[in-house]
């Protein structure tokens, strides 16, 4: 995997880039729909293409081995021929739905004992069995295994996990180094920096991570409960330490206006549930703000969805519309405030990675993050 550094930004952080998969390649700064179990929730493939132009789906560790499980997976010849989806896939390991979605999680040295949400089933996740998970799904990015802490978190616990997903991180890129690929294209790896809220431990996290020399980073902890001012903060002094040359990977990354500071911050990549489990919700982020399209102010509306955009639903769909389906609980409400919310989400990043080109995103994001954080 290589990644080219197209154009930086002079008065931000934010850079636009070129990221070289075998499944193609991804312009950068991006937005990756999630699709937990190797599917984005209401939406085809061929929309996700050609409706929200998405460039690269997630996939969860945690969730396709428990259901399909690799056994399927590997004889389907990997998740891209399972889904139908031909071009990049990330998978996240595992570590953060371990501790968010199952019951009786235990965590020793040796990696993480949990239950399964699906059937209390009983299993055990190491750095390198989640390896060897991942080399099964056959993602293009696969992420190391490690623990998510959560807010607020004691200083001693703090730094406690991070030195224990940085052991489990020397063990994910032993295992990596001494297994191949199933499918014959390349997979890289990405290490997580941890460290919670604390700036030495953020700081010796970024210093461990970046000696690793993989070919991209993350940062995870963040986004699960602090205020945005610590995330932003958090994240400015991370992006300071990983390598320039390298894709950065904001985890579980969020709002419109969060993406927006992020990239000014020197993020690459953001990956969020937000615009298809809000969208199902009712919740629709658009070119004019946020809009809860379940409010009856929208019943005689005939505008388009999102009159900014020129693809999506929009083309065809009116506000009045989709609120109707909402109230009428027709699915086709869900599918479509989906397919609104990423369009949304991958009509921004090209935008931002635009005015990183042509040498205005600075001033254009100003107002930018006035428009999204609009509520309607
Ligand atoms: N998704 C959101 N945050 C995290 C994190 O810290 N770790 C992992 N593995 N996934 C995440």
């Amino acid at each position: 995997m290589e990644f080219e550094l197209i154009a930086t930004d002079a008065e931000t952080g934010a850079r636009a880039g070129l990221l070289h998969t075998d499944h193609g390649t991804i312009e950068t700064p991006i937005f990756m729909p999630v699709g937990t179990v190797g599917s984005v929730k209401a939406v085809m493939q061929e929309q996700l293409k050609e409706t929200v132009k998405g460039q690269i789906i997630l996939g969860n560790t945690y969730h396709l081995y428990l259901r399909p499980g690799t056994e399927i997976l590997e004889k389907a010849g990997g998740l891209h021929k399972f889904n139908g989806w031909d071009r990049p896939i990330l998978t996240d390991s595992g570590g953060y739905q371990v501790f968010s979605l199952s019951g009786n999680r235990k965590l020793k040295e040796e990696g993480a004992l949990f239950q399964s949400h699906i059937d209390g089933s009983r299993h055990l996740f190491t750095p390198e069995s989640v390896m060897d998970i991942q080399r099964s799904i056959g993602a293009d990015i696969v992420m190391a295994f490690d623990e998510c802490t959560p807010y607020p978190c004691e200083y001693g616990y703090a730094r406690k996990s991070m030195e224990l997903t940085h052991r489990w991180l020397t063990r994910c890129v032993k295992r990596f180094g001494e297994t191949e690929p199933k499918y014959g294209h390349n997979q890289s790896l990405f290490p997580i920096v941890q460290g919670s809220t604390y700036k030495d431990l953020r700081r010796e996290s970024a210093e461990f991570i970046s000696q690793i020399e993989a070919d991209g980073n993350a940062i995870g902890g963040l986004s699960v409960g602090e205020p945005e001012q610590d995330m932003y903060e958090m994240c400015e002094l991370v992006c300071g330490i990983l390598p320039k040359q390298k894709p950065r990977y904001l985890m579980g990354v969020g709002t419109p206006w969060n993406i927006l500071e992020g990239i000014g911050l020197g993020v690459d990549m953001f990956d969020c549930v937000m615009p298809t489990r809000n969208g199902r919700n009712g919740m629709l982020f658009t070119s004019e703000g946020v809009v809860n399209i379940k409010n009856k102010r929208w019943a005689d509306d005939f505008s388009p969805i999102d009159a900014g955009l020129e693809d999506g639903p929009s083309t065809v769909y009116t506000k009045a519309y989709l609120r109707h389906l909402f109230a009428a609980n027709e699915i086709l409400g869900l599918q479509l405030a989906s397919l609104q919310n990423l369009s949304f989400y991958l009509h921004l990043v090209k935008e931002a990675r635009k005015h990183i080109i042509a040498g205005d995103f600075a001033s254009w994001r100003r107002g930018m993050l006035e428009t999204v954080k609009r509520r309607n």
